[in-house]
């Protein structure tokens, strides 16, 4: 069966809540495709107007983060089941800018995985490389590397329903794109390290985005490619554009 393609923009730190009504009516009918599951991931103030603001549309919404227990004395954290109870049905984890900015580790990021998939949620997980990895051509054992550790304890029937977001991150927010056949040969890598930790049957399911300066003159070159079944899309994300590029 061939997988179904998935564009989901991340919204990183953006759009107030009135805003954020305001760029799902803006998008509405530009975002239009029965053939492409379509994922707004937003801040999480900005989850139970957008559910309300996409009902009845083919719209589903994302978080872009949660912790791993439910309830608590966790100040500051939101938890899968509140995610699950506002209407949210998939979770970005392991951002690189939440590797980076916020010292987010392979073991917590495993832990994140598992628990989204406990409170039924579905995972877009990341991983990618940075500049001096890819200089130093040890991206490869990195990318398996993160891959490993993340899916540590996690079942194939999971990995199935999984998405992973290959996203280089010199190409994030920079305006350099990684070239289709660059992000082939890491999404094909991707699949076939799922192929030896699970089976064929697994990795020919689990679908496998790019994400990196993804925007409507590129995309179509990007989503052509047989491993690339979607896109995460930061800044394009936020405007019509990311019409074309769910259509592209
Ligand atoms: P840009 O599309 O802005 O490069 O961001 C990519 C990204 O980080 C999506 O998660």
């Amino acid at each position: 069966m061939p997988r179904r393609r998935i564009i989901a923009g991340n919204w990183k730190m953006n759009k107030t809540p009135s805003e954020a009504v305001a760029l799902c009516a803006e998008l509405k009918d530009l975002v239009k495709n029965d053939a492409v599951d379509v994922v707004y991931c937003v801040p999480a103030i900005d989850i139970v107007a957008v559910v309300e603001a996409v009902k009845g549309t083919n719209v589903h919404v994302g978080a872009e983060n949660f912790y791993i227990v439910d309830n608590g004395a966790f100040t500051g954290e939101i938890s899968a089941p509140m995610l699950k109870d506002a209407g949210v049905e998939y979770v970005i984890i392991g951002h690189s800018e939440r590797r980076d900015i916020f010292g987010e580790n392979d073991i917590l990021i495993n832990q994140k995985v598992k628990k989204a998939f406990a409170s039924g949620l579905t995972p877009i997980l990341c991983c990618g490389e940075s500049l001096a990895l890819r200089k130093a051509d040890t991206y490869k054992e990195w990318i398996e590397r993160q891959i490993t550790w993340d899916l540590d304890g996690v079942t194939a029937d999971q990995v199935k329903k999984l998405v992973i977001a290959y996203e280089p991150i010199w190409a994030i927010g920079t305006g350099e794109t990684a070239t289709a056949d660059q992000a082939e040969e890491v999404c094909g890598l991707i699949r076939a390290l799922i192929a030896k930790l699970y089976d064929q049957a697994t990795a020919d399911e689990v679908r496998i985005q790019y994400g990196g300066s993804m925007n409507a003159g590129n995309a179509a070159e990007l989503l052509s490619k047989p491993n690339i079944d979607g896109g995460l899309i930061g800044g394009a994300s936020l405007k019509p554009d990311f019409g074309k590029i769910v259509n592209a």
